[in-house]
């Protein structure tokens, strides 16, 4: 309403000042010719009457003048006329003017001072007077005076008709002011608008799926398209996942190892499930004489190793430990987790220069800092790349011995360091169902467009039959790269691409944890109190948060620490009542940017430090070193706080964690904007790690939120992860590559 009231009164302003303009002038001109008029006709009378007056003047025959003027005094439009003589002397004069003419007129004494006609326009008892005052010449000598006085009245009567006409015309424009725009603005403003806002509701409520009809108004149309190609992702995305998701809601509903292996039975009808990762969830190390088996730190292995073992099948992925060829077989394989083995692990193995160039080298230095926007400049080397294309192929020969046997196996690669492998295997079997699931954050095609081999990694990856990322942004980053870069055709309505007859879904699977095994690490034993864990690492305090991180530029330990330093300073109260716990991995140290990193770390917290640190009590504790499950999940379960302050994550599993672990529905979660996990855990403290005064206050009022608060928040992010767990992902992304139809699919 506010914009048809804008647009009225602004109308019909321009209106009335159009109309006042033109009347004034309208009624400028009328009047000038009006008066123009009148002074010619009463010239006309005058010169006609001086011929008789100037003889009866001269002969001093005042009768005469006075029937005279009684004559021609009472004429149409005349008010009267009066005689003077050469001393300004009234000689005759209509009766009616006899209150004015018996005083001195100036105009009457201008007249015979200057020889030249005088007039005036004035009123006199309410009426409009012109009078016009003329000199009596008779040979060159001014004799006397001869002053009409006329009735002017009808000038003011037919001006203000003038303005009483304008006046109306002005009433019924402005009403058609008012009628076109509320027409106008209902047709093509608020009515496609209210159209358009129905249509969406009726979406969002699954009713339909696309709109049938488009409003068509111009200005409407940027935002018509944008509307529509985000109905239409929600239309699909809620399609499928109506076909592929159970019922919310009850504790049977949800996904567990169990349902996902009854499923993945029923959709994999036999065939077996491999998957290809860099990492391997199991890594044999020597210590002294002993071998050890460690889980490593990251995302990727949490997650799906309780996928493998649901499903069983072959994880092939590069054998990096330096026990791990004592402890396979001949064909380089083992059954895993070694306690309780429930699928294979078969390990590649790579020479240094290999690794230092497809690992270190290409997928590092190279790709994650391209895919992180973070401000570290990736670096591109031609040897990498050869390294990196060797590997993918090695990776390539490795799956395709594997596959050898099985009709349409169901492969799921991972992550960055294969970008080149769907297209490799597809190549050889065309049968074979490849998913591609990316980590990582998608630049967007100006980041992305930097790499020297953009391209070839683009038509690696669209070997694959699905695509996932973690959020939706990612995939339009991707569909926009590949519109950038690929000759191809897209269809933005399915979020898909076909190039050379090969069509890849790009599709967003946010991936989660096992909520369970989480408490299962921790143990059988009692979960220790704060207390006995404050006790443990020496530090006595009030409060406890914690941060569990790879050490990692993309982390944001660094603005972590500075927040800490700030909110310490800023709240000096909280001095030996605060301490901080970073469970911290070192990772990727033969790139110096880690290496950097970790100085960069070690030195923050030593002068945070000894900044605050009293006595007993210091503010910072870094255990620098890989943690297992079962070290972490006590931190995890007592702290008040916890502290995810990524500059650039995909999903960031540590967020889903500490949920997941707090089954008694306590502490706060700190969470960056930058995460994919901040998009589901809305509950969460959701901080700008950029903007360290907003962490240092939001982790005061972590440490103030009322109870009742903190636990609103935990249960509402744990029924989240509790439906959205590792088995609801990976039943969603299995069954959506097991029921593809790929063209010579005739099963
Ligand atoms: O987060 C991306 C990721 O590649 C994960 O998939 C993985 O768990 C983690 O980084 C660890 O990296 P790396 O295997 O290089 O130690």
């Amino acid at each position: 309403m506010k914009i048809t009231i804008r647009l009225i009164v602004s109308l019909t302003f321009v209106v009335a000042l159009v109309a006042v303009g033109s009347s004034f002038y309208q009624v400028r001109e009328e009047r000038a010719h009006l008066v123009s008029e009148l002074e010619r006709r009463v010239i006309l009378l005058d010169e006609s009457l001086r011929e008789s007056v100037i003889p009866l003047i001269q002969s001093g025959s005042l009768n005469k003048l006075e029937r005279l003027v009684e004559r021609l005094g009472s004429r149409q439009g005349s008010h009267g006329i009066a005689i003077y003589n050469s001393q300004g002397n009234v000689l005759a004069y209509t009766p009616d003017l006899k209150d004015r003419v018996l005083q001195p007129i100036p105009q009457v004494v201008n007249s015979l001072a200057a020889g030249r006609p005088a007039t005036l326009f004035h009123r006199s008892g309410g009426t409009r007077i012109f009078l016009y005052a003329s000199p009596l010449v008779d040979e060159d000598k001014v004799v006397g005076v001869l002053a009409h006085f006329h009735d002017a009245s009808y000038i003011d009567v037919r001006t203000a008709e003038i303005w009483k006409q304008n006046l109306i015309r002005f009433l019924i424009l402005s009403l058609l002011v008012v009628v076109i725009t509320v027409l106008v603005v209902r047709w093509s403003i608020t009515g496609p608008i209210a159209q358009i806002a129905v249509w969406m509701k009726d979406l969002r409520l699954g009713r339909v799926k696309a709109m049938k009809h488009f409003p068509k108004e111009d200005i409407l149309d940027p935002l018509i398209s944008e509307v529509n190609r985000m109905a239409k992702s929600l239309a699909i995305a809620q399609g499928k996942a109506e076909g592929e998701g159970k019922p919310r809601g009850n504790a049977e509903s949800l996904w567990t190892a169990t349902s996902l292996k009854e499923h993945m039975r029923v959709e994999l009808g036999g065939n077996k499930l491999f998957l290809v990762s860099n990492r391997e969830p199991y890594i044999h190390t020597r210590e002294g004489q002993n071998i050890k088996c460690i889980v490593p730190a990251g995302g990727l292995v949490t997650a799906l190793d309780p996928v493998m073992r649901a499903c069983d099948g072959v994880w092939m992925a590069h054998g990096s430990g330096d026990a791990d060829r004592e402890t396979v077989d001949a064909d380089d394989k083992l059954r895993v987790p070694p306690e309780e083995p429930a699928y294979t692990l078969k390990r590649i193995w790579l020479s240094k220069e290999e690794e230092d160039g497809y690992y270190y080298g290409f997928s590092n230095e190279g790709l994650w800092p391209l895919c992180h926007i973070t401000h570290t400049r990736p670096v591109f080397r031609l040897e990498d790349w050869s390294y990196y294309q060797k590997v993918n192929e090695r990776f390539a020969k490795a799956v395709l011995k594997e596959i050898a046997g099985e009709k349409f196996p169901l492969i799921l690669l991972q992550d960055y360091h294969f970008a080149l492998l769907p297209a490799l295997v597809k190549k050889e079997r065309p049968d074979a169902k490849v998913a591609l699931f990316w980590h990582i954050p998608w630049p967007n095609p100006e980041a992305y467009g930097i790499c020297p081999w953009h391209q070839e990694i683009l038509a690696g990856m669209l070997g694959a039959d699905i695509i996932g990322f973690h959020i939706q942004f990612h995939c339009n980053n991707f569909l926009e790269s590949v519109d950038r870069f690929l000759e191809s055709k897209i269809d933005w309505e399915q979020f898909s691409v076909t190039r050379g007859g090969h069509t890849t879904r790009i599709k967003p699977f946010p991936i989660s944890v096992n909520p369970e095994s989480l408490f299962k690490e921790a143990g059988a034993e009692e979960t220790p109190s704060k207390e006995q864990v404050l006790r443990e690492i020496g530090i006595p305090s009030e409060y406890l948060a914690v941060g569990v991180d790879r050490i990692d530029y993309t982390k944001g330990i660094p603005e972590r620490l500075r927040a800490i330093e700030r909110f310490l300073e800023k709240y000096p109260e909280y001095i030996e009542r605060f301490v901080f716990v970073e469970l911290g991995a070192p990772s990727r140290t033969h790139v110096k940017r880690y290496r950097d990193l970790l100085t960069e770390i070690d030195e923050m917290v030593e002068k945070i430090n000894w900044r605050f640190q009293t006595k007993k009590w210091k503010p910072i504790l870094f255990l620098k070193a890989h943690h297992s499950h079962r070290t972490i999940a006590p931190f995890y379960k007592v702290s008040d706080l916890c502290m995810v302050t990524s500059l650039h994550d995909g999903m960031n599993l540590v967020a889903k964690e500490f949920v997941a672990a707090r089954d008694d529905e306590d502490g706060v979660l700190l969470l960056s904007q930058f995460t994919g996990a901040s998009r589901e855990l809305k509950d969460a403290l959701i901080v700008n790690p950029y903007d360290i005064e907003e962490m240092a206050d939001a982790i005061r009022f972590s440490l103030k939120m009322a109870p009742a608060d903190r636990a609103g928040r935990m249960r509402r992010m744990r029924a989240t992860i509790q439906e959205h767990n590792i088995y609801w992902w990976a039943s969603r992304l299995i069954t959506e590559l097991a029921r593809l139809r790929l063209p010579d699919d005739v099963a």
